[in-house]
């Protein structure tokens, strides 16, 4: 069967959840294609995790249309969720059970069989790194394993379309690179991703294309590259100045200037340049910084605001 009139995996237009008389997610539209890593980059409050709830059919769309591998959420939900693996915000592991148990329990939730479960715990302790750990209880575990642990037990059903939700917040480096590197194999396997983040460099490291969203609004949509080059310029220029910088005249020095609390943005393709030209005109920064434009830029370029507060 192919899913939705295009091939989509999961098609939303005006989608809409509603609180009370709260609009937590105000009417988007979204294409998801077979293959493709997909993300929502917003910060806080944004609607991410109500849009994934309702992708993933714990959540009832308020208004709009959607479906999912080709069906209704509202009538086919238990027909979807087969075929899909949820990873949400919080772990809901089962912490009495051992690493281990989690899989087999899940699994047979699934009514899949006893064996074909055992077999396939073994499988996905091998891809979680956790096979060492596989008879402990879950509770001690460290917040990487058991964040790998929520993913092989999503993983039990063998889905075609995996949403995860903020996979890697509260994550040190490390634990948050070792999980990027586990979400990269999938992709090659061709399992279909679904990703909230509000980490830009998280989204320009997983997603061939993402929605950045704010408000519960989609505020633009493309490739990272491609969003970096609509709404940013190639090279930052980030300075910094002792005391008021806002009376600091950099005027005409690049083709954008965003002034935050603690230093000036110079957008501009040649940062190393617009660093000289600071300088000639008598300028004196503290520190300077020249890097690449980031999907943070594009974010504080739409919104006015910083993804991460
Ligand atoms: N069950 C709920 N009842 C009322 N308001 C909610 C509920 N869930 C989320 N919200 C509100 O909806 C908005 C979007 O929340 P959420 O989808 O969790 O955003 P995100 O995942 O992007 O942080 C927030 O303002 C949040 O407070
Ligand atoms: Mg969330």
């Amino acid at each position: 069967m192919v899913p939705g009139v295009n091939g989509e995996l999961v098609r939303a237009r005006g989608l809409t959840k509603r609180f009370g008389d709260f609009d937590a997610v105000r009417g988007i539209d979204l294409d998801v294609r077979p293959g493709e890593a997909f993300g929502f980059l917003g910060p806080n409050g944004a609607g991410k995790s109500s849009t994934m709830r309702m992708v993933s059919c714990v959540s009832p769309r308020t208004d709009g249309e959607l479906t999912v591998l080709g069906m209704d959420p509202r009538t086919q939900g238990p027909d979807i969720r087969a075929r899909l693996g949820v990873v949400p915000q919080q772990d809901n592991l089962d912490f009495e059970l051992t690493v281990r148990q989690n899989l087999h329990v899940y699994g047979r939730y699934f009514g899949l069989s006893r064996a074909h479960v055992r077999a396939k715990a073994v499988e996905l302790l091998e891809f979680a790194q956790l096979t060492d750990r596989a008879d402990d209880q879950v509770e001690p575990l460290s917040g990487g394993m058991k964040r790998r642990l929520t993913i092989a037990r999503s993983l039990i059903n063998d889905p075609e379309l995996l949403l995860l939700d903020e996979p890697t917040t509260g994550l040190d480096p490390q634990a948050r690179h070792l999980l990027w590197d586990r979400l990269f194999r999938l992709r090659q396997q061709g399992v279909t991703l679904i990703v909230t983040t509000h980490y830009m460099d998280e989204a320009e490291q997983l997603c061939d294309r993402l929605v950045v969203m704010d408000g519960g609004k989609i505020v633009a949509e493309g490739s990272p590259g491609e969003l970096i080059a609509r709404y940013c310029s190639r090279e930052v220029l980030e300075l910094r100045f002792t005391g008021e910088h806002k009376d600091v005249d950099v005027h005409g020095l690049a083709e954008r200037v965003e002034i935050l609390p603690d230093r000036l943005l110079l957008y501009t393709d040649n940062g190393e340049a617009a660093l000289a030209a600071v300088y000639q005109r008598g300028l004196t920064p503290v520190t300077s910084l020249v890097r690449r434009g980031t999907l943070e830029d594009v974010f504080l370029r739409l919104t006015g605001r910083t993804l991460v507060d």
